[in-house]
């Protein structure tokens, strides 16, 4: 049987962490950590996040603000709110939280944050600091995975880690920090022939392809560590991850549940990386 990896105490653990950090920086620098968030039009899923990131900076101890726009926002109103929280010492990190509304160039907008206030880092400064491994910001989602393993007394040095999924958000820089972190990387998406073949190599598993249950368990070797970056709804509207829990877990040494797993780590490591932020501010 499989140890679950338990994502909702490690990002709890961590958030203590982070408050006891920020009660320093206060008392020692007069600095509170100040995060911003953008959100454009009424995409219900984008308002949860939304709301969840507010809600991680009061627990924390951070300041925020929220800026909820209408729909038809101009890619110009945009980018002067983003120049504006560019130049705000209170804000030391700026997040346009994904996807805008199609009218809107999300590359141009991305460009536009100053990229020491990126703490979603995507902006391709950042994205290119990962690269050569001199970073100040790690992704996310990526950063929650890497610490979910490091917690677990999982090291991935010399294992084969096979990522399936090639998005810039999650696959492509969670393929990044895996190699970083010594591990001999795959990565594998929906042009890979025979994907069962390829992710039974793997030792470490990481799947985020946004697809049902489409990791079974004939698809993995015994023994292996299975992160599930997925959260897609079933045909009941309950949340499930891309992996089948019932036919994997059985075979494997741990595995992320869905929910309870990679999902709680995200909003705590943007957390972490507004800390870093203002930890940093004023400073190269
Ligand atoms: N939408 C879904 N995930 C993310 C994320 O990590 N950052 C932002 N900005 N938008 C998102």
């Amino acid at each position: 049987m499989a140890q679950l990896i338990n994502g909702k105490q490690i990002s709890a653990d961590m958030r203590a962490e982070m408050a006891e950090e920020c009660r320093k920086l206060q008392a020692e620098k007069g600095i509170t950590p100040g995060l911003a968030v953008i959100i454009v039009g009424e995409d219900p899923a984008s308002q949860v996040y939304v709301r969840n990131k507010k809600k991680a900076c009061e627990e924390i101890g951070f300041y925020s603000e929220t800026y909820e726009l209408p729909a038809e926002t101009s890619q110009k109103q945009l980018e002067g709110l983003v120049d504006e929280l560019n130049a705000n010492p209170k804000i030391h990190g700026i997040l346009v939280q994904l996807p805008l509304p199609a009218h809107l160039d999300s590359n141009a907008i991305l460009l536009h944050i100053d990229p020491k206030k990126d703490v979603d880092a995507f902006h391709p400064t950042n994205v290119g600091h990962i690269m050569i491994g001199d970073y100040t910001f790690l992704p996310c989602t990526p950063a929650g995975v890497m610490e979910l393993l490091k917690r677990s007394g999982v090291s991935v040095s010399g294992k084969n880690c096979v990522v399936v999924g090639r998005s810039n958000i999650v696959g492509k820089p969670q393929a990044m920090l895996l190699l970083q972190a010594n591990g001999t990387v795959t990565i594998a998406h929906s042009k890979t022939p025979d994907l069962g073949a390829v992710t039974r190599t793997a030792d470490v598993l990481v799947v985020a392809v946004g697809r049902a249950g489409m990791i079974t368990g004939d698809m993995v070797k015994e023994g292996a560590v299975v992160i599930d970056v997925g959260m897609n709804r079933n045909a009941e509207g309950k949340l499930c991850g891309d992996v089948d829990f019932a036919s994997v877990e059985p075979k494997v040494s741990f595995i992320t549940p869905v929910p309870g797993g990679v999902g709680p780590m995200t909003i705590t490591m943007l957390m972490r990386n507004t800390l870093t932020a203002a930890e940093r501010y004023g400073k190269n």
